[in-house]
């Protein structure tokens, strides 16, 4: 029989993120910063891969104990190949009420302008763009690669083309780097979709264990709506569901929304019902985790369908995590991560 899951402190379980590859062709400093991912860093052998089965089998599993939402992450998940093959898999599960899933994906819109058709075609329902600024000397430092901003707006466009709208574009703000794209940022995806983009602002996060992060970096967001404000009028819009992840505010003439997400200054915790599953398998119950608990070996070592589902529940029983509530009790300078190295955002995905 099927159940719904609820965790130690009462939260279901909803969205789902799967990581399809540990690696990445951008080097954003705050995610993957070169003097660590270089050369000689040590991504994951394919053996160590799950194969789209093995996600697929794992994903209808999560999908009768609740999950409503997939969302395809990486590092870059475009570099997976064939990943349409995954998604037009992924497409075919229904949930224990026979709705088909949301499947989405996050991307740094690199190979979109290339990938988007097919994508749909296989069934993507919509996609999330990180995003960082539109100045190009500005973009090219964040991804550290020196890509070009113009391919991944090309790559928006032909998302939205591809009738994968409301696009979200991610941006992640950091204090001195790129907080003087907020206003740029918002005029031109205001101007040019008329609100098939939502653009989102993120707060740099302390997440994984190499990106040096410190609190003077973050720029909260209220100071991002206070900023948006000098240029135009906003209203808050009331959450579409529960658990969500950006508080949601609409420009006041009707020309689409914007979103904050603010991790580090308000952190929403209380609602969380997502789990992700690594690139090799293995499920945390947390952005923040240290560990995660190894899936994998349990569908290569010949267990049922039922054996999984028994792993999972107890996994999900027991989980507490609440991170960035606990982290916003600390002080600004606190050392980060009690009780060992947390899991990079490249390995783990968003
Ligand atoms: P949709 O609104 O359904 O598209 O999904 P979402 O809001 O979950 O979007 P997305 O995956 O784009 O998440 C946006 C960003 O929020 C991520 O890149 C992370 O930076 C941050 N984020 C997402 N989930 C969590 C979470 O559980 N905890 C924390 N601290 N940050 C999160
Ligand atoms: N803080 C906030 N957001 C981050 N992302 C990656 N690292 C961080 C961080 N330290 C964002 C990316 C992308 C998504 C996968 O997570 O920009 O939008
Ligand atoms: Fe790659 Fe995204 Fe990390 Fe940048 S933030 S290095 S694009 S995975
Ligand atoms: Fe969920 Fe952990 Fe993020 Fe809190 S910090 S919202 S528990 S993933």
């Amino acid at each position: 029989a099927t159940g719904l899951l609820a965790d130690a402190l009462g939260r279901p379980l909803r969205d789902l993120r799967i990581s399809v590859t540990d690696r990445c062709n951008f080097r954003c400093s705050y995610c993957m910063p070169k003097e660590v991912f270089d050369r000689d860093y040590v991504f994951l052998p394919q053996s160590s891969l799950l194969s789209f089965e093995e996600i697929t089998r794992l994903a209808r599993i999560f999908v009768a104990h609740g999950v409503q939402k997939i969302r395809l992450t990486g590092g870059e998940p475009l570099l997976r190949r064939h990943l349409e093959a995954l998604i037009a898999q992924l497409a075919e599960i229904r949930t224990p009420e026979g709705a088909p899933l949301d499947i989405t994906l996050t991307t740094n819109g690199s190979v979109l302008a290339k990938k988007a058709r097919a994508l749909a075609a296989a069934g993507l329902k919509r996609v999330t763009v990180s995003l960082d600024g539109l100045d190009d000397a500005i973009f090219r430092r964040m991804n550290d690669v020196d890509f070009p901003v113009a391919d991944v707006l090309g790559g928006i466009d032909a998302a939205v083309a591809a009738g994968l709208a409301p696009i979200k574009v991610n941006m992640v703000v950091k204090r001195g780097t790129n907080e003087h794209e907020i206003v740029p940022m918002a005029r031109y995806f205001r101007d040019r979709y008329d609100g098939q983009v939502v653009l989102r602002f993120i707060e740099y996060m302390d997440v994984g264990a190499s990106n040096g992060w410190r609190m003077d970096e973050v720029l909260p967001s209220a100071q991002v709506l206070e900023r948006l404000r000098e240029h135009w009028a906003m209203e808050p819009l009331d959450p579409t569901v529960t658990g969500e992840t950006a508080e949601r505010w609409r420009y006041a003439d009707g020309r689409g929304e914007i979103g904050l997400i603010s991790s580090v200054t308000q952190a929403f915790c209380r609602d969380c019902n997502r789990a992700r599953l690594s690139t090799e398998g293995k499920l945390f119950l947390c952005l923040f985790a240290t560990q995660g608990h190894d899936l994998r070996t349990l569908l290569r070592s010949g267990a049922s369908d039922a054996d999984i589902t028994s792993a999972l529940a107890a996994v999900w029983a027991g989980r507490s995590d609440r991170y960035s509530e606990l982290r916003a009790g600390l002080p600004a300078d606190a050392p980060a991560a009690p009780g060992g190295r947390r899991v990079e955002m490249s390995y783990i995905g968003g």
